[in-house]
This record gives C-alpha cells, structure tokens and sequence, in this order.
C-alpha cells in the first residue's frame, strides 16, 4: 500500500498564498457558472444546530467539468464574540476526484469570508452602474470589510464608504483599517438612516435580525442592493417592489422560506448569478432597481478550496500529515 499523506493549512498558511481578489473572482466565476449549468452535483445544505439561532452546516460538492471535490463543515454561533471567538468557523477537505483520496485539510474561514465577498463582486460587475462612487455598508465586520476591498476591484470608482455598526469597537477598527486596505474615504455613521442616504449602493451585512432595518425609500433608481445575512435586514417593500431580484441558487434560496428569512416570503428571482456568468444581460437600464441575496455555495468554497491547494502545494505551504501507511 502507498503511503497516503494530505496537507494541512491553518489559516494563515492560507494567507500567507497571497492569493488576490483576480484569482478569488475567476473561481466564484467557474463555481457559479457550473452552478447554472447544472455540471455539478450538490447535494442540499444539511446541518444540526446544537443551541438556538446556531448551525453546523456540511456542504459536499462536485464541480464535473472542473473535476474538483470536496466538502465544508461550516459553523455559525452568532454570540461567539462574548468568548472572544469568530461567527463563522470551521474545516474544509479538498479530494482527489479519481481515488476519493484527501488532498488537504483546511482552515475554511478565510475562504468563507471571501467568497462571499467575491460573489458580491460579481453580480456587482453585471448589476452594477459603472459609476458607482459612494457605498453604504451596515454591519462592519468581516463580510463588511471584504466587501469594501474587493468592490473597489471590480468597481475602481468608488471613493467613499459610510459605515454603521453596533458595536462601536468593530466601526472604529474598520475605520481605523479600512482607507488604507481598500484605498477608499471610510465616514463612519451613527444610524442606518445616516449610512444609506445619498449612496449609490447598500450591502448589508448583519447578524441575524429580528426585522428589517432599511427603510423602504432606500433604493434610489439605479442603485444596487445587497443582503448578505439572507435579506432580513431589508424590509418587504424592496425585497418585492424593485425590478430584479438575482440570487446564487434559486433552489437553495427558496429553502430559507419557512426561516422568516425573506420579509413577505420568497421573492421572485429574475435569475441565478451564474445565469450572468453565463451570458443573461444583468443591469438593462440605467434606472433599475436590483436586489442581491446570494447565500453561499458549496461550489464556490471547493472551486477556491482546489487553488488553495495547488498554490499551497507550489509553494509548499502548510504541514504535510500522513493519513495511513501501513495495511492492517
Ligand atoms: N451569504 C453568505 O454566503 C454568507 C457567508 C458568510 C456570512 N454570512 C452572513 O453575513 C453576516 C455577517 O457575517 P460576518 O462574518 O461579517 O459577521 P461579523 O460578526 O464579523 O459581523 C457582523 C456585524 O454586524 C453587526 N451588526 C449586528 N446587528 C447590527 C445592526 N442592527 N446594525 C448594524 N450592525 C449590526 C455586528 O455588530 C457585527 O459587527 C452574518 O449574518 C453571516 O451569517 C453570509
């Protein structure tokens, strides 16, 4: 029997590739467009949930015209800052797609942080107007701070950043940090009322919320909207009253419907992020009105999962562990 040996990456192993957003955004592009195509096999998101309002979710996929495998086991524990510990936490596994063998073992954070970011960025680059100059984010922690940076790569127009956060702490670190990171003017707010007036984007990235906290006369003609915790921060009027409403999987998305996720229910998607990838038209007009709720795919965490382990295995990053090598 061979010797079987897979690589472990913590997370700053992972950040020490300096893997840039060019790269993180070709692999949400190939994850999302398979996704649309219907190449992969992805079976539903399934999770136990040990204490209130929490999850551990596992998130297996195939992506067949790439040939990559692999799954997430991903947590949520909204109150893990009172133990001084991230939200979002966990381990991904990357396999060989020929033998099923584990390639690498990896911190999954870094790359939940920036694929979500990424995927934003995307449907940005087909729903977004050009000139986009002003954004206003709520909630200003880690999804917060990766949607600034990677929004001025694909949207180099904007020049400022209103930004809102409970926690006094978290909005003076990400002004603090964030002009020099995303080379962006940060003015943070004192209300959500304060941060989404006179801005020509809104993401949202909150908590779980109780209900919504945008006010309906947010969305201006032509501006984008996201929400990254599932839309609860944005109220019914806008989530069913502007022109397009995109999602990353439709399917997945309506699965949220009895999670009082969506205010007035699932909304009516004009199409998937991929379809965008794949060539539907996204922005028509200079006008319109689009809302983004993309939830986070499998297939974009395994698609960055693979590169992380072809630039970790060229630049020999990380702890090589063997799994086996001897037979019984
Ligand atoms: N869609 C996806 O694929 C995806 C992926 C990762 C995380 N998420 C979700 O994105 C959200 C943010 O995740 P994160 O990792 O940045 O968490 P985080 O804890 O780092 O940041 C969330 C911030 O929101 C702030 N906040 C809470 N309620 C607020 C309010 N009413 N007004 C203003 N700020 C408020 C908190 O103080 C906190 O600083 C979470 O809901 C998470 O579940 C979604």
């Amino acid at each position: 029997m061979k010797k079987v040996e897979f690589r472990y990456l913590s997370q700053e192993d992972i950040m020490d590739l300096d893997i840039g957003w060019d790269k993180i955004i070709e692999r949400i592009e190939l994850a999302v467009s398979e996704q649309a195509k219907g190449t992969i096999e992805n079976p539903p998101k399934r999770g136990i949930h040990t204490r209130d309002d929490t999850f551990i979710h596992e998130m297996p996929v195939h992506l067949q015209d790439a040939d990559i495998c692999g799954i997430k086991w991903v947590s949520g524990y909204p109150s893990n800052y009172k133990h001084g510990l991230p939200q979002i936490l966990g381990l991904q596994i990357m396999n060989c797609p020929e033998t099923g063998v584990p390639t690498a073992v990896m911190d999954c954070r870094w790359i939940t942080a920036v694929r979500t970011a990424a995927a934003t960025a995307v449907t940005a680059k087909f729903c977004a107007k050009k000139d986009v100059a002003r954004i206003g984010i709520i909630g200003a922690g880690v999804q917060g701070k990766m949607h600034l940076e990677v929004l001025k790569k694909v949207l180099p127009g904007i020049t400022e950043c209103k930004v809102f956060d409970v926690k006094d702490n978290v909005l003076k670190d990400f002004a603090v940090r964030m002009p020099e990171r995303a080379n962006v003017s940060v003015f943070p707010q004192k209300s959500v009322e304060d941060t989404v007036a006179d801005v020509d984007m809104i993401i949202t990235c909150t908590q779980k919320l109780p209900r919504p906290i945008i006010p309906p006369g947010a969305m201006r003609p032509g501006m984008m909207g996201v929400g990254v915790e599932a839309g609860r921060a944005w109220p019914e009027e806008l989530i069913h009253g502007c022109d397009k409403v995109i999602t990353d999987d439709i399917e997945q998305t309506s699965s949220y419907a009895t999670t009082g996720a969506f205010a007035g229910g699932i909304p009516e998607f004009y199409c998937q992020l991929g379809d965008l990838v794949n060539g539907k038209p996204g922005r028509e007009t200079e006008d319109e009105r689009i809302m983004v709720f993309n939830l986070g795919l499998a297939a974009c965490d395994v698609s960055l999962g693979q590169l992380v382990t072809d630039v970790a295995e060229k630049k020999d990053i990380g702890t090589k562990l063997t799994l086996m090598e001897r037979d019984f």
